[in-house]
């Protein structure tokens, strides 16, 4: 992000206190349940969404060294990401060419190559067939070249590793293509040099778009978060953009609008404001001062949601006992408030089969949540 644009989101946000106004879409949107509760909308929202898009998978620094790798499920698919000894990322299916057993038990560790359980058919950590015991008896002619590891487009960019989570897709569009112009604030946040320094898992019985709709408005701060984070906010105020299908947003701390008094040289959008990227289909970010949360969001069914959220801190900050305390301790606070969010989120899932609101109503100032459900929209139909 140039100064210039982080000037113009600072005096975007003073404007509006001035005015006593929130960031104003033109016209109040509806949003049909259906799109949270329908089983049938679920399926093709996985098909030509979560499928079709590239999608983060995992962050960089869980597979930081060479010969590093991870195994896990992910939207269905049972994921075996690698790094090579050359430093380059993989991802494969964790299943044997042989028979289709689970290659690698193991969720983490580092291997040149990994052996099935079943016959002891291994392959290389680039995915490619390496051995099969009593071949020349067995599979006599093998075509070894067909029985590598199937393999899932994959790129690494901004400290994420990106796939398209369907062995069928040819190809993974370039990630600053897809990021539609958010390379610029990527940089300018250093994205690429940081490392998870805590992590953990929810299971959450909401749709996976009443969750992110949650980090799209501020209208909720002061109420929902009265007692946590809703007193270093000012009230509904957030504002943002659209970057192709993704989204950034600004939501300052109660400092910001009194920043006019003082000098612009002195303005920092990071010190007094919060930014919340939303990546479709699956990643936010939510970017404080010193650091950023990451919401690896991963659907299940339509009413349930694992949701991974991790503190991300720059490789370069002291790894000592006293600032990693820093950020449980942050950890923490995030957390705490999330939760007020998910607690919210389950019931208004709980809601939708009372059938009793056939849409639900985003305000003027909740235009975000509009465009994001737009968004989805364009890619179903597309
Ligand atoms: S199923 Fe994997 S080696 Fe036979
Ligand atoms: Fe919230």
């Amino acid at each position: 992000m140039d100064r210039e644009t982080e000037l113009g989101l600072i005096r975007e946000i003073i404007g509006l206190a001035e005015q006593k106004s929130a960031f104003l879409d033109a016209e109040i949107a509806h949003s049909p349940i259906s799109r949270y509760s329908s089983p049938e909308r679920f399926e093709r929202e996985m098909a030509l969404v979560f499928r079709r898009r590239p999608v983060v998978a995992a962050h960089s620094s869980e597979l930081e060294s060479e010969n590093a790798f991870l195994s896990k499920d992910f939207l269905g698919l049972p994921l075996l990401l690698t790094r090579d000894g050359e430093g380059k990322a993989h991802a494969f299916l964790n299943v044997c060419r042989h028979r289709g057993a689970k290659i690698e038990r193991e969720t983490s560790g580092c291997k040149r190559v990994f052996t099935c359980p079943y016959h002891a058919w291994s392959w290389s950590n680039q995915g490619v067939l390496r051995a099969v015991p009593q071949e020349a008896q067995g599979f006599p002619d093998l075509p070894r070249s067909e029985r590598g590891l199937r393999r899932l487009p994959t790129a690494e960019a901004h400290g994420f590793i990106w796939i398209i989570a369907n062995p069928d897709a040819a190809d993974i569009p370039d990630i600053d293509e897809w990021l539609s112009g958010l390379t610029p604030d990527f940089d300018w946040l250093g994205l690429s040099d940081h490392r998870i320094a805590v992590m953990e898992t929810i299971e959450i019985n909401a749709n996976w778009k009443v969750l992110i709709e949650g980090g799209l408005e501020a209208y909720h701060f002061r109420i929902a978060h009265k007692t946590t984070i809703g007193p270093h906010f000012p009230d509904n105020l957030l504002t943002y953009r659209q970057f192709g299908p993704h989204m950034r947003a600004v939501l300052p701390r109660n400092a910001m609008p009194q920043l006019g008094d003082t000098p612009e040289e002195d303005w920092a959008l990071r010190k007094d404001a919060n930014l919340v990227y939303t990546l479709m289909p699956n990643t936010q970010m939510l970017v404080q001062q010193d650091h950023f949360m990451w919401f690896h969001i991963e659907p299940v069914s339509v009413d349930k949601t694992f949701f991974r959220s991790a503190t991300v801190v720059p490789k370069s900050a002291p790894s000592t006992e006293e600032m990693e305390k820093h950020w449980q301790t942050n950890h923490r606070i995030s957390i705490t408030a999330l939760k007020e969010d998910f607690e919210i989120g389950e019931e208004i899932q709980a809601g939708f089969a009372s059938r009793g609101n056939p849409s639900h109503l985003f305000g003027r100032f909740e235009g975000a949540l509009n465009r994001f459900n737009l968004t989805v929209e364009e890619m179903l139909a597309s």
